[in-house]
């Protein structure tokens, strides 16, 4: 939270809807949750969860064939989720900035890296030519780019896979963004890369008051670098709250499932093993609680009552009919 008790963005009932040949399908389900001025949540969730599709909703990035809505998106304590899309251009990559799962596809490769940066420098800043030629080669040393005058005059494809992540996140940062949701931006890269953009992240936080979305598979990553976690299941939010308590103490028991698979101990990087299952797929979205089919605690109620979201702590929630208790793990 900032001095002035607002949070960067506030997010109340997002709700992404597809319709197909099952009917409506919601693959956002009345999400929630606010990030405070210089925090980094953890989105986690498996693949499918609807973790990508909740930022690009975010960020009026989904094709029209989605339909989104939201009681509230507050960005600084603005409501922005009933501007027109002419009103909400501005706002995209200045105000909040994204970071793709495939910086290959998001980086324009006829364009010289530099040029992409300045031109956004130009276009969101209103700097001129030199200004933002300027602040994009002091971009691409911010993000750890060797030799950056030189490395400005270089097309995407003379990057290596950890140089154009990090000229994607040059390019997110160009905008000067307050709010910035990074799509895995680690998962394909190797463990000393990775570990250095996780360092870039912290330290943008810290001198900028970044506030961060980290989508990732991996509770080795978020125990590193987030302050608070939020998991998603089929949509929706199962338990959000403070790392070290979710971490510790998972409530739901998927929550606790992912935290089960993580290799005891190891602070190293991994990909989440599936708990035994499979989540549900388009047209089987289970009745009651969408975890149940795979939920060791499921009783009867579980099976027709969808859990809501209820307080189990100081800015903890979890929404299971059965949570765990807080001693779990101790014994
Ligand atoms: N344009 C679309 N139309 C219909 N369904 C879509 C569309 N885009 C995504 N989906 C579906 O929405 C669900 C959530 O997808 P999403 O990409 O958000 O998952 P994710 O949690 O980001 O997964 P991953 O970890 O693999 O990136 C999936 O079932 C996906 O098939
Ligand atoms: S509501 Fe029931 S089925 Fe769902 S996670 Fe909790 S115990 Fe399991
Ligand atoms: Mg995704």
């Amino acid at each position: 939270m900032s001095a002035a008790g607002v949070d960067a963005l506030e997010v109340a009932g997002l709700t992404v809807r597809a319709d197909g040949a099952f009917g409506e399908r919601r693959i956002v389900d009345d999400l929630s949750f606010r990030l405070g001025h210089g925090e980094i949540l953890g989105l986690v969730g498996e693949s499918g969860s609807g973790k990508t599709v909740a930022c690009r909703a975010l960020m009026r990035l989904l094709p029209p064939s989605l339909a989104v809505s939201a009681n509230a998106i507050r960005l600084h304590g603005r409501e922005i989720s009933g501007l027109g899309d002419a009103e909400f251009a501005p706002l995209r990559g200045r105000e909040i900035g994204m970071v793709f799962q495939n910086p290959a596809s998001h980086l324009d490769p006829v364009m010289r890296i530099g040029e992409q940066i300045a031109e956004t420098v130009r276009l969101t800043r209103r700097l001129g030519r030199r200004e933002a030629e300027a602040e994009s080669v002091e971009l691409l040393r911010q993000v750890g780019i060797p030799d950056p005058v030189r490395r400005a005059r270089a097309f995407p494809h003379e990057f290596s896979g950890g140089m154009r992540q990090r000229a994607m996140i040059a390019v997110a940062l160009a905008s000067d963004p307050n709010v910035l949701i990074a799509d895995e931006p680690t998962t394909a890269l190797d463990v000393t890369v990775q570990a250095q953009i996780l360092r870039l992240l912290l330290d943008l936080r810290d001198r900028r008051g970044l506030a961060i979305i980290f989508i990732t598979h991996d509770l080795g990553v978020v125990s590193q670098l987030c302050d608070r976690i939020a998991v998603l299941y089929a949509g929706r939010l199962c338990e959000i709250g403070a790392k070290r308590d979710v971490l510790a103490t998972p409530r739901h028991p998927y929550a606790a499932g992912l935290v089960d698979c993580q290799p005891a101990h190891s602070a190293g990087a991994r990909r989440l093993r599936t708990i035994e299952g499979q989540p549900p797929g388009v047209g089987e979205m289970p009745p009651g609680c969408r975890f149940h089919p795979r939920c060791p605690n499921a009783a009867g109620d579980c099976r027709s009552h969808q859990p809501p979201l209820v307080a189990m702590g100081p800015q903890r929630w979890a929404a299971c009919h059965h949570p765990l208790g807080s001693a779990r793990g101790a014994a």
